[in-house]
Formats: C-alpha cells, structure tokens, sequence
C-alpha cells in the first residue's frame, strides 16, 4: 500500500515528485516494514510526514516520520543522491559504468544487511532503494533507512565548549568529555572495519557521521550514518593514518583518541599486536612522507605505537 503522505518545511519540488513516486510504488510501506519487522500490518489511515533534515552533502536527507492512530510514530530517513557526488575512492571492481549511483546504492543496502547481522547498532537498519529511470534517460533514486536519534560527535564537541564557556565544565572535564565521545567514534570506526573483514573502510571517518545515542547516559552508543564513499583493500596503516588526519595527529589525540579507542574496540592485547604488525609499513609511508614534504607528519604517531605497545 501507499501512505498518506504530508510535507513540513521546505522540500524541494522535484524531491517531493521523487518520494511521491516510490510512496505510489508502494515503496515507504515496504522500506517501513523492513527497518521495523514488528510492524507488518499498516492501518488505511497512517500517514507520512517528510520534513528536511540535512543537505550540503553527498546526500540530502528528508526526515520521515510515520504515524498510526494510538502508536507511537515511526521514523526513518528518506535520502536521495545527489548526481556526481556519490563515489567510490578505489572500489572500482563494484562499480559499473552506466550508473555508479546505482551501484553505490546497492552496495549501501548489502552492507547495511551484513552490518546488521555482525554489528548490530552500528549503521542504520536499511528499508531498501528505490530505482526508477526516467523517460529522458536520468535516474532517480530514493534510499530510505532507520532514523537515528542521536547526536553527531561532532555537535557534541561543539556542546562541550559551549558547557566549558558557561562556567558549566571544568577544563579538565571538558577535556575528558571530549577525549570520550572522540574515542567512541575511533571505537565504532574500528567496530566497522572489523566487521567489514577489515577490507573495506569509509574515506570520510568524520565526527559528522558517527551519531551518538544516549550521549548522556551510563552507555552511550554510536552509530555511523553515512558510508557514501568507500575504500576498499584497506589495511589498519591506511585505517589509522586517515583517522589521525581526521582527528589530529598530535601526540595527545594519537595515545588518548585514536590508540585508546582501537583499545577499547579490540583489547589492548589485539590493538597492540595490530599497531606493530602495522608499525613498518607506517614508517615507510612517514619515510616517504618526509622525502615528498621535508617534514614528519607522522612521528607522533609513529611515538605512540613504539611507546604503548
Ligand atoms: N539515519 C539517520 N538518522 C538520523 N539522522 C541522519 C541519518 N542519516 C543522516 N542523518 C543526518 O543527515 C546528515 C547528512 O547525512 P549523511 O548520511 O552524513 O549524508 P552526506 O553524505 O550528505 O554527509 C547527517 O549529518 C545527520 O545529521
Ligand atoms: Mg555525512
């Protein structure tokens, strides 16, 4: 069946004929059942509300909440590609040549089904995509997948200082909530990648797209929301070097970030044996760095590993 479908905000047009097109091929009502299994018979009168989320990105991303009389509401996420700026850094055998968007969707869905079953919570529960070419040749396109209600790491940095400006947070707590949920995103990152047989890995492992749930509670839970572009054949000395580009390759980020959290992610016994089996490789690459550049970009990390393990 199709939903009842209501808009909020400001959607864009040509988005609206899109989802309005996947609501009529009874695509919403497929994509709920498959993120929220529980829920198999849906009533006449549940409707749909699409509201905007986020743009800017790869994707732009509609909010889509569904509600039954007398039930709680149901959420998911409407995104739809933007042309061109979906890709794939190195995966070239997954893609095809008529239409890499559609291959990178595809592979989003498998991945959030293999992700689902190893890694429970850490990506999104995925209601499927939707495909349809048009009579000029374009293709549109609708993923739709489980709301998160969470907030990104790196909001919450941004919360953190704002605590720390108003006198709320010390600077030690505030140094110890945000050395917290930066170790919880290099945790879920390595989660990731250990899942996905520590093969494949995002190139944009950034604060943005880890969403932290129960940020405030006893176990807070994070969840990566966006794998829009992939690389693949990726060892922990590519892993580590792009999460120390991201997070910073000081000494400080290096030990109590980025090595604590691939730590708090495989053991320190694992994690120590990763970071030296990895260790040569990284100095090549420091080696090579510092022929192409004339500095050492990556001593600090090169330190911490020879120190703590
Ligand atoms: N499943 C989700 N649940 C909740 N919010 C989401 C979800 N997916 C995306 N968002 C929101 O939309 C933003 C952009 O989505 P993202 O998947 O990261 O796309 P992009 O490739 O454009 O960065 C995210 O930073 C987040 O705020
Ligand atoms: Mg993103």
């Amino acid at each position: 069946m199709s939903l009842l479908l209501q808009w909020e905000g400001e959607v864009n047009p040509h988005h609206r004929q899109i989802i309005q097109m996947a609501n009529d091929a009874e695509f919403l009502s497929q994509a709920l059942c498959r993120v929220y299994p529980a829920c198999q018979t849906i009533p006449q009168s549940a409707t749909a509300t699409v509201s905007p989320l986020a743009t800017g990105g790869a994707m732009v991303v509609y909010k889509i909440t569904v509600a039954f009389p007398h039930q709680p509401s149901h959420h998911l996420v409407g995104k739809i590609p933007r042309q061109r700026r979906i890709v794939y850094a190195a995966g070239t055998e997954h893609q095809t040549d008529h239409d890499t968007t559609h291959a990178l969707l595809q592979r989003l869905l498998s991945l959030a089904d293999h992700l689902g079953q190893h890694a429970p919570g850490l990506f999104p529960r995925c209601g499927g995509v939707w495909h349809r070419q048009r009579p000029d040749g374009n293709r549109q396109h609708v993923l739709i997948e489980e709301f998160i209600a969470g907030v990104s790491v790196e909001r919450l940095k941004h919360r953190y200082e704002d605590q720390l400006l108003a006198g709320q947070l010390s600077e030690t707590q505030y140094q110890q909530q945000l050395t917290t949920v930066e170790r919880l995103a290099i945790a879920a990152y390595i989660h990731l990648w250990g899942a996905l047989q520590r093969q494949t890995f995002t190139s944009d492992p950034s604060p943005w797209n880890v969403l932290i749930r129960h940020a405030d509670g006893a176990t807070p839970q994070a969840t990566i929301i966006d794998l829009h572009s992939l690389e693949e054949n990726t060892d922990l000395t590519y892993v580590i070097q792009r999460m120390a580009a991201v997070y910073g390759n000081r000494q400080e980020i290096v030990e109590g970030v980025i090595i604590a959290g691939i730590f708090d992610a495989v053991g320190a016994e694992e994690g120590c044996m990763m970071l030296r089996e990895a260790l040569p490789r990284l100095e090549a690459h420091a080696e090579q760095t510092r022929r192409n550049l004339g500095v050492n970009l990556q001593r600090p990390l090169l330190q911490a590993i020879r120190k703590l393990c």
